[in-house]
């Protein structure tokens, strides 16, 4: 095995060790070692990995480790602890979440957006404390972010995870433990090489779901047409009090821990500030931000930047908290009767505002998916103007019953696009417009909309404006016309300088008209002057895929080539014959039809034709690359399969995706289009969720296959 990605600091693992000898040829003895080193090394790149973001090794790596350690405790289960690290990965089921007592009550906060009651505060503090000294002393504070997620309790016995608690109604909450485990970067040892475990260690903090993690998980729901979450709380809260663990295990859950709730069998320091670094030590992920604060205009300030760093991150805050450090001084202040009087939770503006809908605008994409956009009544949220929000697609229009004019909520957070999350409008329906429709033909070309699955599809492809670029670029594909020199840059810069308004104008071009544009020297026109001259000798089947047609994918188009051998008749062609052919479904006969019966269409193709395009047919014509035969439907996009599939396993999968034109890799990056997750996911279907990178259910692959034109 190749051991060169391991650290030089590796505290665990060697190259020796990673010699995964034969599983039969183990004795038991041998099997729990190295299940100990195993589970050890993974809880220490867990660590590195999602607590302090500084992984050491790369994806692949660690899947080995963890498949390793998932094969050992497969072939020997007394060596599998209830907190190994194979037992976050979600699964177990439960009947009902049992209700738990809190160690010590999980009480709320005073709090407020208004400077002058967090100035109150402080000053009332210390009065009490001092009622002679006048002004009174100053306290030292503790400001930390408020993080606006589910409060947890999580209790630890001998170091041990024992159990997690929601906080219910403060002291009887439900024990969600199963879905808690799931959380990456959430300890199920306390790590003891500062200082040994207390006995008992009760810690309270914030369950949360990452903006991007709850944007792809958004997505992804739109897809399946499944309601969204309102915003990444509910998601977080809704994974947690779940009782199928497998569902928090798929969201990308993290957790910020910032108060000790009770402890027994240690002396913790006297200061919160302390308390967290011990708590940091042990394992448990601390806010970095924190601060320490002499007077309260520290406090403020902290305030201040943390409303300008919110936009940066990675997960919602709703404000600050202000904590008394010395906890002598806490608890001489003591409680009101659900609050403390040491601690005050200074807000931020909502990211919430309502405001109203002017008109549902329709925004056509560059692949014909059109969206419904909400136009506001400009409303400021958090210090920005916004006057569009998305509304995700129509079935959820519907089902939030949303119409022009209405009043609805809106809610802005990071860079996410701000989104309408319901109405609140307590008109009479009468006062209302009729409910919202999507239109039958695109409002930019007025080519009739099909639906697919949730989207509505403008099907104008070739003839529509909006989608322009799209069609360029896949007229242009290797696979297609095979034209050198039309990437996505430039072909914006061709349609944004109007030089190319459709594909036919491609063939209008000279080097001398490109040389202006800032992308074109002497030699890259010319060169793409000539690339454009050479694709007019091209197969039929070449073209037929060149048009964009939907479900005509490359194979579709060989098999429609093969059989008319001539683009009139294609054109020409009646239903009955193009659903007698084999290979050729209901579907592609219908957009066969459609795209051909809209004149259009059809202009296009003569327009071609007519500049010299000619179209060499089956019988004579080399099919090019040779592998054109498998239908490339993708042109180099990557993908990440992780879970088991139902259809095929993962390597025939792989196998099919790499023959349509997919790249299959091993690990999740930035660059990954999509991660297909099937069941029991590792760490890579968590990873895309972090990453934002869309993921698709196995069914979901197989609709964009079939969107692509593939044919099961
Ligand atoms: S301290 C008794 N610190 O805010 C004091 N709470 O509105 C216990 N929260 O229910 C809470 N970040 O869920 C504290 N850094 C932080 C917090 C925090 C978020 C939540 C917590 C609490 C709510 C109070």
């Amino acid at each position: 095995m190749n051991d060169s990605t391991l650290p030089a600091d590796h505290p665990f693992l060697t190259g020796d060790e990673l010699l995964f000898a034969a599983l039969d040829s183990m004795g038991a003895e041998a099997v729990a070692e190295e299940a100990a080193a195993l589970g050890e090394a993974i809880r220490w790149h867990d660590h590195r990995y999602y607590v302090l973001d500084e992984p050491r090794v790369a994806d692949g790596f660690y899947d080995r480790l963890f498949r390793r350690l998932q094969a050992l405790e497969e072939a020997h289960p007394e060596v599998c602890a209830a907190d190994s690290p194979t037992q976050r990965v979600g699964g177990t089921v439960v009947a009902s979440l049992p209700t738990v007592e809190h160690v010590a009550p999980m009480l709320s906060l005073a709090s407020g957006a208004d400077e002058t009651k967090l100035r109150e505060f402080d000053e009332r503090l210390r009065r009490s404390l001092q009622v002679d000294e006048e002004p009174p002393p100053e306290v030292g504070y503790v400001a930390e972010p408020k993080f606006d997620g589910l409060s947890i309790e999580i209790v630890y016995v001998e170091g041990r995870f024992d159990r997690g608690v929601t906080r219910g109604n403060g002291v009887i909450g439900e024990d969600v433990s199963a879905n808690v485990k799931t959380i990456a970067s959430l300890p199920l040892r306390l790590h003891v090489s500062s200082r040994p475990a207390p006995a008992m260690l009760a810690v309270r903090g914030e369950v949360l779901l990452p903006l991007a993690g709850f944007q792809a998980l958004n997505r992804g729901r739109v897809e399946q047409q499944l309601e969204t979450y309102a915003n990444p709380r509910n998601a977080a809260a809704g994974a947690i009090r779940q009782l199928d663990s497998s569902v928090a295990a798929s969201r990308p859950l993290d957790a910020f821990f910032y108060e000790v709730l009770a402890s027994a069998g240690a002396e913790l320091p006297e200061t919160h500030w302390e308390r967290l670094d011990w708590l940091r030590e042990w394992g448990l992920k601390v806010s970095g931000r924190r601060r320490r604060c002499d007077a309260i205009e520290d406090a403020i300030a902290y305030h201040a930047d943390m409303d300008l760093a919110r936009d940066e991150l990675p997960w919602e805050i709703d404000g600050v908290v202000i904590k008394v450090d010395n906890v002598a001084i806490q608890e001489q202040l003591g409680w009101r009767s659900r609050t403390p009087r040491w601690a005050y939770a200074y807000k931020f503006a909502p990211r919430e505002e309502v405001t109203r809908i002017d008109e549902i605008a329709l925004q056509v994409g560059r692949t014909g998916i059109i969206a419904p956009v909400a136009l506001l009544a400009p409303v400021e949220v958090g210090g920005v103007t916004i006057s569009r929000a998305s509304l995700h697609n129509y079935d959820q229009i519907r089902a939030k019953d949303i119409r022009p004019g209405d009043t609805v909520r809106v809610h802005r957070a990071g860079d996410v696009i701000p989104y309408v999350v319901e109405r609140v409008d307590d008109r009479l329906e009468a006062e209302r417009s009729p409910p919202f429709e999507m239109p039958d033909a695109c409002p930019v070309c007025g080519s009739p909309v099909e639906r697919s699955g949730a989207y509505f599809v403008c099907t104008g492809g070739i003839v529509c404006a909006a989608q322009i670029n799209g069609v360029i670029e896949h007229y242009a594909s290797r696979h297609a016309l095979d034209i050198e020199g039309l990437g996505t840059k430039t072909v914006r810069q061709l349609t944004e300088s109007s030089l190319v308004e459709s594909v036919a104008d491609l063939y209008r071009l000279r080097a001398e008209d490109l040389l202006p544009l800032d992308l074109f020297g002497d030699l890259k026109a010319s060169k793409l002057v000539e690339g454009i001259a050479a694709s007019k000798q091209t197969t039929l089947g070449r073209f037929i895929y060149g048009l964009g047609i939907r479900h005509v994918g490359q194979h579709v188009a060989e098999v429609l080539s093969r059989h008319f051998g001539d683009i009139q008749a294609l054109i020409s062609a009646d239903e009955d014959e193009l659903v007698a052919i084999h290979e050729v479904g209901p579907e592609v006969t219908r957009s066969v039809r459609e795209f051909f019966a809209e004149s259009r269409n059809r202009d296009v193709v003569e327009e071609l034709l007519a500049l010299g395009v000619s179209l060499q047919g089956p019988a004579d014509a080399p099919t090019g690359s040779g592998d054109d035969r498998s239908g490339a439907i993708f042109s180099g996009e990557k993908f990440v399969l992780t879970g088991g599939l139902e259809s095929m396993s993962r390597t025939e999968m792989s196998a099919l995706l790499e023959s349509l034109g997919a790249r299959v890799t091993s690990s999740v990056s930035g660059k990954t289009d999509y991660v297909v997750v099937g069941d029991n996911p590792g760490s890579k279907a968590r990873k895309a969720a972090q990453l934002g990178v869309a993921t698709l259910s196995e069914p979901g692959l197989w609709e964009l296959l079939e969107s692509r034109g593939y044919e099961r």
